[in-house]
């Protein structure tokens, strides 16, 4: 254990550069941290999966090192929680996540705890690794966390340099915490599944089934922006929302079978579903046959088959339900596809741009203290989302001492 313990830290020493420069005396000044010598930092955690009284705040949580020259640790700002954090918190994905974080399967079951959730990050860079060019010190900045990797809900985050981008500037932190989970979920899922770009989305028709949640009110404004034609199911009482965002046209889920109204309108050329369930059974009637058209939907049983069945059965299960349905609806002149969240530092650049743009804005449902954590997953919990859950860790002092 000792040999190990002194490896990270050689890690630390050899493979960041030094704090000097003109950037240090004011590092000094921001990263003034409630973190003893840099060896343990405020933080909440689980030590078990579980519900709500799983989440633990400590004081003492090990403080993030720099494994890979590639990498940089983040001073967090503010956090934004996800759907993903609370099904985290009770188990969910553990068994791929673990293998994803111990490839070789070398250590005990358990060894991901304590572990620390959220998935967005608006900060500033405290350190750098030595191959890290694109960032220094001090550089706001703001990142999606990966689910395999320690989160945003403590006082410094190590992340890869490339997970992460330059803040934009119009956002406060507050602000951009709300966006990197959401943004690179709809664009893996629109850009890189759904082949949309900015060139070729006017006027096609987009339909988004759950549209008032964080995925939602992100993949409408860009969608937007692109010049697509966007109709979006929600609630009646998110209507307003959802148009003040650019909705063209707004289906009520809860008025009766949403299909049926759905039926009625001009097909679509893609569909992105955040909803689920059976949704699929109706969804892609709702295409342009033999056009290309495609539906993406983020619900997918991938993780939930490798926690039920293990990796390799889960795996094989994954793989023969995904073809099966691809194969079938591919006879009938449609893709069916799944999409997943995927970290990236290069789509959160070209989202930033469209921030300071003022064509994206952030949507902060509501907002909690660092000791207000175990409220903010209750809030999540309890679904009926109008954009994102957002946590204030540090405004620049020391204020995340509890
Ligand atoms: N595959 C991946 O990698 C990936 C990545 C990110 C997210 N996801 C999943 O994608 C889903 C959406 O994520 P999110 O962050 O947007 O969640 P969210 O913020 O909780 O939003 C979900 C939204 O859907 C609405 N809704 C619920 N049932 C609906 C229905 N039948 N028809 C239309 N709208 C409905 C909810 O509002 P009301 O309750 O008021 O209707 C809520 O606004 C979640 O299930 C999440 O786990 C998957």
């Amino acid at each position: 254990m000792a040999s190990v313990r002194l490896l990270v830290y050689n890690g630390l020493f050899h493979l960041s550069k030094p704090s000097v420069g003109r950037h240090s005396s004011k590092s000094r000044r921001l990263f003034s941290s409630s973190s003893r010598c840099m060896t343990v930092m405020p933080a909440w955690v689980i030590d078990k999966y579980g519900s709500n009284d799983a989440l633990r705040f400590t004081k003492n949580a090990s403080f993030p090192v720099i494994n890979y020259p590639n990498e940089v640790i983040v001073k967090v700002f503010a956090a934004g929680l996800n759907p993903m954090d609370v099904s985290m918190r009770g188990g969910y994905g553990a068994a791929t996540l673990s293998r994803k974080r111990d490839p070789l399967n070398i250590k005990q079951s358990g060894s991901e705890f304590p572990l620390i959730l959220g998935r967005d990050v608006s900060g500033v860079i405290m350190e750098c690794g030595l191959d890290v060019k694109y960032f220094r010190e001090s550089d706001e900045v703001w990142a999606a966390i990966p689910p395999w990797k320690q989160g945003s809900l403590a006082e410094f985050v190590v992340l890869s340099a490339n997970e992460v981008s330059h803040k934009p500037r119009s956002l406060t932190h507050t602000e951009a915490a709300a966006i990197p989970y959401v943004a690179t979920t709809a664009w893996s899922a629109l850009v890189n599944t759904g082949g949309l770009s900015k060139d070729n989305c006017t006027k096609k028709r987009i339909l988004i089934l759950g549209g008032s949640g964080g995925v939602g009110t992100f993949a409408i404004q860009m969608l937007k922006a692109w010049g697509a034609h966007v109709t979006v199911t929600c609630t009646q009482n998110a209507e307003h929302f959802v148009r003040g965002l650019g909705a063209d046209h707004v289906v009520d889920y809860t008025a009766g079978p949403v299909e049926e109204p759905l039926t009625t309108l001009e097909k679509f050329d893609l569909i992105l579903d955040n909803v689920g369930g059976d949704t699929e059974r109706w969804a892609l009637t709702l295409l342009k046959p033999w056009s290309g058209a495609k539906y993406i939907t983020l619900i997918t049983p991938f993780l939930q088959n490798m926690d039920r069945l293990g990796i390799a059965d889960g795996m094989m299960q994954t793989a023969a339900t995904v073809a099966t349905k691809a194969l079938k609806n591919l006879a009938r002149g449609v893709h069916y596809r799944w999409g997943f969240f995927a970290p990236s530092g290069p789509a959160l650049d070209e989202i930033r741009e469209m921030v300071d743009a003022g064509q994206i804005r952030a949507v902060v449902e509501e907002t909690f203290k660092f000791s207000q954590v175990p409220q903010a997953f209750n809030k999540l919990e309890k679904g009926h989302a109008r954009g994102k859950t957002v946590v204030e860790i540090s405004k620049g002092g020391d204020d995340c001492a509890l």
